[in-house]
């Protein structure tokens, strides 16, 4: 008998504690970054050429102040639309090291298309003492780094609020809704009309938010369109093929005696 309370008592506990942790995730479930209508999901999704553009003057003007893209190169902007011209312009508004002069000096030299997008910072120590000790990460791979991708990432630009209440803060931390632990250094980054588009869309928060995580995520995944093709054709190829077999076993068959 008193086994069988032990048992009892025992499920009871463990019903409390489940459904306990059923409400701290529910809580935590508050802050899944909502899922985008991105026109790069889905087996024959593409890049929006003008919102990559839009991405990359967004990253150049604000993000790449504080964030490397150390698999980036220059030349690589020919693939969101520029023309070679463009990007070599693009390149050229940089200053990178060059070759020492005849006396072992130092030099600098114009940026080439074969450069990759130069860091902001010289080592990760400045980066950290420039940025509350907390480091930015390089941004050529993140949306395939964080869980939930480019939904994460949009949501990251857009989710700063002012701190509850019964929140404290850390030095220099700032409050997002969708950080994990909802303190991050990164101040927000964003604001209304911060950049001057060249297309003359609109430069909400919303609509650079969108437009970063796109750049984002074709540096993260630029063979993901020629992937996608190769796919379809694939899918068009194995059709055809269980079609010519059919036909084939048919024939094979009708000559057979049953
Ligand atoms: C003033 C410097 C600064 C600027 C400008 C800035 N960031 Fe950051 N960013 C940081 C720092 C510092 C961190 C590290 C935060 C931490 O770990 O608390 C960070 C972290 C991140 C992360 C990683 C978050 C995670 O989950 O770990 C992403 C993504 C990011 N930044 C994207 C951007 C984008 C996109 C822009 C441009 C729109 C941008 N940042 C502009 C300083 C900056």
């Amino acid at each position: 008998m008193t086994k069988l309370r032990g048992i009892l008592t025992a499920a009871a506990v463990s019903l409390i504690l489940a459904t306990g942790a059923n409400q701290v995730s529910a809580a935590e479930a508050e802050a899944l970054p909502p899922a985008q209508d991105w026109s790069f999901n889905g087996l024959f999704g593409t890049f929006d050429r003008a919102a990559l553009q839009r991405g990359y003057k967004v990253y150049k003007d604000v993000c790449a102040s504080c964030h490397a893209m150390k698999y980036v190169a220059f030349r690589n902007l020919v693939d969101i639309g520029f023309t070679e011209g463009e990007a070599k312009a693009l390149a050229e508004e940089y200053e990178v090291a060059g070759e020492p002069d005849e006396f072992g000096d130092p030099t600098t030299r114009k940026a080439a298309l074969s450069d990759i997008f130069p860091a902001p910072y010289q080592n990760p120590q400045a980066a950290r003492a420039a940025n509350s000790g907390a480091l930015p990460p390089d941004l050529s791979l993140i949306t395939k780094a964080r869980e939930h991708g480019p939904d994460y990432i949009r949501a990251l630009m857009v989710g700063y609020e002012d701190a509850p209440a019964d929140m404290t803060m850390g030095p220099g931390m700032n409050y997002n809704v969708y950080f994990p632990g909802h303190q991050v250094a990164m101040p927000a980054p964003l604001s209304e009309g911060m950049v001057e588009y060249a297309d003359g869309t609109e430069a909400s928060v919303e609509q650079m938010a969108e437009d970063v995580t796109t750049f984002l995520h074709w540096a993260a995944n630029p063979e993901l369109e020629r992937r996608h093709q190769i796919g379809f054709q694939v899918m068009v190829y194995l059709i055809l093929l269980t079609g010519l077999f059919l036909i084939v076993k048919q024939r094979v068959w009708r000559k057979l005696d049953h």
